[in-house]
């Protein structure tokens, strides 16, 4: 394998039916559409990252119909669970796809946690998580590193979700800042686009494949964004090459006065 190209699609909050609308939109047309793109815009998609939310309520039902259309479609999927997941359903019912939460790829590594807590919005790294981590990067040793949690760990200007963002994102920090092949970390969460760093880490948050938030907003604001998808291209010497895709032909639009979700 030259490259390893990756598709992240964050933040599904797929229904418990089909017919299930968010915002004014049906979350699984949105993620069927984005997955149409996927095969028409060539990006290539060696795997995809789902990460979190994958279901807006935690519901069975959503978590089934996910892994039929994965299954469907011939998908290769690591999945994280976010804020308003259940991670028991999801290892219940996303039955072709077990939870891996440490992947060897070629000459990459991928790393997943968990940064939901039970009952809140606010993310967190446990330390049974950090734990892992440090595990992960041990075993990694040797390969370039892509880590994905599902919360920010900084705040990006949007003041409420800001709040949100993961408490104790230092002591991640800490353990992967000396490790200079760790290339990246990818999160969802926030459903806004951002390429940055984390001190010397590069950053990137992804919009959602249903709704997206509108940047720089003190109070829960919904933009009139489509869904969208994050592309990433690994390559051999530890390069990451990545963008974000938003639809262009996606005929459902967010209502912008939702005042919750
Ligand atoms: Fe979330």
């Amino acid at each position: 394998m030259t490259s390893l190209r990756i598709i992240q699609i964050t933040d599904l909050h797929l229904g418990a039916t089909p017919d299930s609308i968010l915002a004014g939109i049906k979350p699984l047309d949105s993620f069927l559409a984005v997955l149409d793109a996927l095969d028409q815009d060539g990006h290539g998609d060696d795997l995809l990252l789902l990460s979190g939310d994958l279901s807006g309520e935690s519901s069975a039902s959503a978590y089934s119909m996910l892994n039929r259309i994965l299954r469907d479609r011939d998908k290769n999927v690591i999945w994280l669970p976010g804020n308003h997941d259940d991670l028991s359903l999801m290892e219940e019912y996303l039955i072709d796809y077990p939870l891996r939460s440490i992947s060897e790829i070629g000459s990459w590594g991928i790393l997943t946690l968990d940064s939901s807590q039970a009952g809140t919005p606010i993310g967190r790294i446990s330390d049974e998580q950090l734990q892992k981590v440090s595990e992960g990067l041990t075993q990694l040793s040797g390969k370039s590193i892509l880590v994905s949690m599902h919360h920010c760990p900084i705040t990006l200007g949007c003041q409420w979700l800001d709040k949100q963002r993961i408490t104790n994102s230092q002591d991640l920090y800490d353990l992967l800042s000396p490790h200079t092949n760790v290339k990246a970390v990818v999160t969802g969460h926030v459903h806004q686009q951002f390429d940055g760093l984390w001190g010397n880490i590069p950053l990137y948050t992804s919009p959602s494949s249903s709704i997206q938030f509108k940047p720089q907003s003190e109070n829960f604001s919904i933009s009139n964004q489509p869904p969208a998808y994050r592309w990433l291209t690994l390559e051999r010497d530890g390069s990451v090459n990545t963008g974000v895709k938003f639809l262009s032909n996606f005929n459902q639009h967010p209502d912008t006065k939702n005042t919750g979700y």
